[in-house]
């Protein structure tokens, strides 16, 4: 399974690739507000940055709504960089987008999907990646997972090559179920990420082995 970070947090981004397991960064609109970027100049900039960092897809999403804005907005994003992957909103103008986007070897993620039809047409419409909101469903009493893997159950099913691209995680026990669902790629907060490493057998068993070195060799 691959992993994203989810954040537009450049330290946070740095640190994830820095522990060398990272395969690239989704942001969005709130989480680029988040960081205080405004305007567009500073928003290509911004992605810019990240595409320098991370040797992964970056997902960068557009404002637009209507078909034509997205269309433009899209192939400015990704005319930036390589590794630009364009987020679109599974909104019908979205879905002629990444159509659209598809046949232009234009790179998408279909983004805000909450169900299985959604997930079809973005397959259908040849998106490279599908983000199944897995947080927002468990927010409204919905199984996130099960979402996730029913999609991957039915890309498999009709051989749809877009990938699942587990999105909205907030634990690390997130994660986990992903990996039991069969997504593709989880994007997850820094901290879930190095939730996985936490184990207390882990530490009581690094800490004997270290008292038992020191017995011995002082
Ligand atoms: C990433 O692609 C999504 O925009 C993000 O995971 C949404 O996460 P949230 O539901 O925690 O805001």
């Amino acid at each position: 399974m691959k992993f994203f970070i989810d954040t537009a947090n450049l330290d946070q981004i740095r640190e994830a690739n820095d522990l060398g397991v990272l395969d690239g960064v989704t942001t969005n609109p709130s989480l680029m507000a988040k960081e205080g970027i405004k305007g567009v100049e500073n928003q290509r900039a911004h992605y810019l940055k990240i595409c320098e960092i991370v040797d992964g897809d970056v997902s960068a999403e557009v404002i637009s709504t209507d078909y034509e804005g997205m269309i433009k907005e899209g192939e400015e994003l990704a005319a930036l960089n390589p590794h630009i992957v364009v987020k679109v909103p599974c909104i019908e103008a979205g879905i002629k987008a990444i159509k659209y986007f598809t046949d232009k070897g234009i790179r998408t993620n279909c983004t805000l999907v909450f169900s299985r039809g959604q997930a079809l047409l973005a397959a259908k419409a040849g998106a490279t990646y599908v983000s199944p909101f897995v947080g927002r469903l468990d927010d409204i009493s919905s199984d996130g997972i099960e979402l996730v893997a029913k999609i991957v159950e039915m890309y498999t099913y009709y051989g749809y090559e877009t990938e699942v691209l587990a999105a909205s995680i907030r634990s690390t026990q997130h994660i986990i179920q992903c990996i039991e669902a069969g997504a593709d790629v989880a994007t997850c907060p820094l901290a879930a990420i190095k939730g996985l490493l936490k184990h207390p057998l882990t530490d009581s068993g690094l800490a004997t082995f270290l008292a038992d070195y020191k017995k011995v060799n002082g």
